[in-house]
This record gives C-alpha cells, structure tokens and sequence, in this order.
C-alpha cells in the first residue's frame, strides 16, 4: 500500500531534484533529510507515478509514452512525471535516484536493457516504493525488487515469424531451396532483442537450408537500419529475407533496398519480415512491402493502471502478465482495420 503521498511545485521532478537537492543539502548537510526536506503533503489526494521512458525511437516508442500520459492523467487521479532517458541506461539510473528522493508512489520503469538494475532497484525497495516494470525485462537476482512486469513474450514473437515463414516458403515452393536471411537486430541486451533473435536463430538451427547471412545493429531506428543494410547490400546482394527486429527498422531497410534497385514484398525478390505491427508498419504491410508484420502491442498505460489499482486495494498483483498478440500479412489486413488500432 502506498504510504505518504508527496510533490513538488513542477511536474517535472528530474529538474527539481537538480536544482533544490543540492542546496537543501548544502543547508542540512545531509542528502537524505535534504530530500525529505523537498515532500509536501499531496492537498488533492493524488497518486503519484513516475515513469522512465527508454526514449523516443520508434513510433512503437512514441505510442508507449502516449498510453502512459493518457492514462495517468489529473482526471483520473494521477499526478504524472516522465523522463525520456534517450536510450541510455545511466539515466534511467539517475532518474529512477531523483524519482526515489522525491518519495513518489509508484515508479514505472521501461529498461533500456535487462541487466545492470539489482543497485538502484534496492535503493527503491529500501525507500518502500513499488517499481512496476513495463516492456523490456529486468534480469535481477531477487525478483522482490519489482513488484511486477508486464509486457510481450518477445521469443514467441520471433517463432511466430519463424513458423509464417517456413509456411510462406512452402506455399511458394521454396520449402527446399537455400535462404539466406539478413538480420537487423534492435537493441543488443533488450529482451525484446534477445527474444526476437533467440526465436529466429532457434528456428535456422532448426532448417539446414536456412542461413544468417549476417547480423547488424539497426538500434530498432530508421537511420541506423539504413545506414547498416545499405553498407551491407554495396558488399553483397545474395538475400532471401530481411528480419527486421521492428517496423522502423524495416522502413529504414526499404529505403536501403529501393536505393540499390532490389524488389521486395508480396512481388519482389526478398521477403521482408518486420515486428510491432504500428501504423507506418502495417500501412506498408497492406501495399504489400512488409511480408509479415508480427504485433508487439505497447498501449500499457491501462494496464500498469491496473497493477496500481491493484497495490492499492492491498492486493498482490500478478509477478507477470504477458500480453496476448497476432500478427499481420497483406491479405489480413484492411484500412479500417488500421485506422481502428490506435498506434
Ligand atoms: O521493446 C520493444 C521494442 O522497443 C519495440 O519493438 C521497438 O519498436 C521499441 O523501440
């Protein structure tokens, strides 16, 4: 259960920290009662939730940090506060510090990468504040550190690439052919990397004729991924599949391939395989350029809501939830179907 409920004079607590902490402990000599210094009462009855935010990278990103503002809004009962850590996890580290001095209710962390959180994750517990963690996993050796994840089986989602692909050759006849098959993976050490990767490299282990021509780091962005594949198609254009690690990425593989003349999708020469299953992905899905978009839902704000409401009825919510998902080829899709999803 939440204990007292505090806040600052502005919404954003990483500028406050920064400009109040170091005088208040100037004057107590004290860090620690230099942020007890900063807590007021909340006069409105407010919960506080304080989230850090992996960046802005994607459109699967943006569309994250939209369901958290939109659910823990003033009307319903919340009072706010995000930081973007631009996709570094020192940061987060710094954010989550400021966020624990503050004394907010709930911290919600979205890592950049799973390991690296035991320290400040205990600074957290010590401080008596549940940490829910959205998306990506943390790998920490007591799992009472969080209170709770929710978020995508990211493996499955690469062995449900894996399994569409094995029948999409088929159908082509193609089931016995050699495939070399590009991949771009996201963020090395998210788990959404590590899931996607493990499922595809389960499944070319598992099909002598398939192959991983390469490996390239496309940071789950448009730019990197086109910077990457471009390079790499100048050396070699021998490929069957691309797998990007999310639509961004897939895109910035597009441009790559349209600069060098080769065709792709539903009528071209390489099977493009792409993740998150966003508007922009599932827009190129249905002119048939992504082959396969497989879904990777990140409209969490109603669903960490609902692990808090949980902890405030005095309940225990459950260690993990995952979240159900489907994915999307040119034939299962619509506009309206589109238009109709929300991200
Ligand atoms: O961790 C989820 C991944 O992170 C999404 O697939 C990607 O678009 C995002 O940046």
């Amino acid at each position: 259960m939440r204990g007292k409920r505090i806040r600052t004079t502005g919404k954003n607590l990483f500028a406050a920290a920064a400009l109040f902490l170091p005088l208040a402990a100037l004057l107590s000599g004290c860090g620690k009662r230099a942020a007890l210094d900063l807590q007021t009462e909340a006069p409105d009855g407010l919960i506080s939730v304080a989230f850090s935010e992996v960046g802005a990278e994607s459109d699967w990103r943006v569309a994250n940090s939209e369901s958290m503002r939109t659910t823990f809004t003033e009307e319903n009962g919340y009072e706010f506060y995000f930081e973007d850590a631009k996709g570094k996890q020192e940061n987060q580290i710094t954010t989550l510090r400021n966020y624990i001095l503050q004394g907010v209710d709930y911290i919600v962390l979205a890592p950049v990468v799973e390991t690296g959180w035991d320290e400040v994750l205990q600074e957290a517990k010590d401080a008596g504040i549940p940490v829910i963690v959205v998306d990506r996993m943390v790998d920490v050796e007591n799992e009472d550190l969080y209170a709770a994840w929710v978020g995508s089986d990211f493996k499955k989602e690469g062995e449900v690439a894996v399994e569409w692909l094995e029948k999409y050759l088929e159908e082509q006849g193609r089931a016995d052919e050699e495939i070399r098959i590009l991949h771009v993976m996201g963020t090395l050490g998210a788990s959404s990397q590590l899931g996607r990767t493990e499922g595809l490299e389960e499944g070319v282990a598992a099909h002598d004729n398939w192959e991983i021509a390469a490996q390239l780091q496309g940071d789950y962005t448009q730019a990197k991924t086109y910077e990457v594949v471009a390079e790499y198609l100048a050396e070699s254009e021998d490929i069957d599949v691309i797998y990007c690690e999310n639509d961004n990425s897939t895109l910035g593989a597009i441009q790559a391939l349209d600069e060098a003349g080769i065709s792709y999708g539903t009528d071209g020469d390489v099977i493009l395989i792409s993740f998150d299953a966003t508007t922009v992905g599932l827009a190129a899905c249905l002119e048939g350029s992504i082959n396969l978009d497989v879904e990777c839902n990140p409209l969490h704000g109603p669903r960490v809501e609902q692990i808090i409401l949980q902890i405030e009825a005095g309940e225990t919510p459950q260690k993990l939830t995952y979240v159900d998902e489907t994915y999307f080829t040119p034939d299962t899709l619509t506009e309206e179907l589109i238009a109709a999803r929300g991200y």
